[in-house]
């Protein structure tokens, strides 16, 4: 098959919209095709979009917003609740900023969002990619986000063989070039769902795909090979005790985390320090949160971050009613699925039941 010759980028842009207004997803935080959606809601879903798929989103969106319909009321919500609805989705930085940013908003702006994506950058938790995706779909700037589905599209659309992420800059420009001044919000978002069901990572559908002609990739038929990512470093392990401890009267012992860091500010199963090597007995015994007779449950709970993978033996200790801890709190055991757990905490939690039950 004959390469494409060089496309004006309008073609592009007019073929992509013409698919969009066919094919495009209906997602809740959307507006229809040529319609603009509320920036309070395109907001949210893009922070919660930050590393988390579609599918997962929706219902913490829905849930965000039956619970704070608006900037003002999320900014005026108790942080430890918009942690505890965040509980599941990861990242929980994304929650800090997020309740930091609608306080921004609601206080210093009125409740109204910048309109262009210099204004959003200085907002907490606003980066590039998430400035140019707010300000393309709540405002119809012609900007240039840059997400996973987009980076696939146009590494495949140029045949861009340079290794992500260094190519990342090549990919941001050749995206600028080809986003149209008619209708820029519903360009992106056109890009993100031909990424998302179309131009997919290891089954790219060219046949459906309303690009294939003008696509490099496609025509030389390495479009599956694009993008070429650089090798991953492998990630280290981590290695913990965890301290089930429950009371007498039916609470569990819980922690809240330092506001910095990993997890910060989220409720945790107390524990030793995460470090490389295994626990002796006796240095974990050490870090225990109160003095007990301890058990070391049988099996581990194995849980991967970003940057290193996480495994956790955990010790159960019964204590007598009205023991008292220094530092953490305790939470009735049956509505410990209000604590807002993070996904690692709640794994350990079920773990320690199942295998007490045992
Ligand atoms: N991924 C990131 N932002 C998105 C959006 N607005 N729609 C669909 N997928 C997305």
């Amino acid at each position: 098959m004959s390469e494409p010759a060089s496309v004006a980028s309008d073609t592009i842009a007019e073929r992509l919209l013409a698919w969009y207004d066919r094919h495009a997803r209906r997602l809740p935080w959307r507006a229809p095709p040529g319609q603009r959606a509320d920036p309070y809601h395109v907001w949210l879903s893009e922070v919660m979009l930050q590393q988390t798929t579609v599918q997962t989103v929706q219902p913490y969106f829905h849930d965000f917003l039956s619970r704070w319909p608006s900037v003002h009321e999320l900014a005026a919500a108790p942080r430890e609740d918009v942690l505890a609805a965040w509980a599941g989705l990861g990242y929980y930085a994304r929650a800090r900023n997020l309740h930091a940013c609608a306080q921004v908003v609601s206080r210093e702006l009125g409740g109204v969002f910048p309109d262009t994506e210099a204004g959003l950058r200085k907002l907490p938790g606003i980066g590039p990619y998430t400035a140019a995706a707010i300000a393309a779909i709540a405002f119809d700037r012609p900007s240039a986000p840059l997400d996973g589905n987009i980076e696939r599209v146009v590494a495949r659309l140029f045949a861009v063989e340079d290794p992500l992420p260094g190519a990342k800059e090549t990919l941001r420009a050749r995206m600028g070039a080809i986003v149209p001044q008619q209708r820029p919000g519903d360009f992106a978002q056109a890009m993100m769902d031909l990424g998302a069901g179309i131009c997919q990572p290891r089954k790219p559908r060219c046949m459906l795909c309303p690009l294939s002609d003008v696509c490099t990739a496609s025509a030389r038929g390495i479009a599956v090979d694009l993008p070429v990512k650089a090798a991953k470093k492998a990630k280290p392990t981590r290695q913990a005790v965890a301290f089930w401890t429950v009371r007498a009267d039916g609470c569990v012992l819980l922690r809240r985390r330092p506001d910095k860091g990993l997890l910060g500010g989220m409720l945790e199963v107390p524990s030793t320090d995460w470090t490389e090597a295994p626990w002796a007995e006796g240095a974990a015994f050490a870090q225990a949160p109160i003095s007990a007779s301890w058990t070391e449950l049988p099996g581990v709970v194995r849980h991967t971050f970003t940057h290193f993978h996480f495994t956790i033996t955990v010790w159960a200790a019964e204590v007598p009613a009205h023991t008292r801890a220094e530092t953490g709190e305790w939470w009735p055991f049956e509505r410990l699925s209000d604590a807002g757990l993070p996904t690692v905490m709640r794994k350990i939690a079920d773990h320690a039941v199942k295998k007490a039950a045992e």
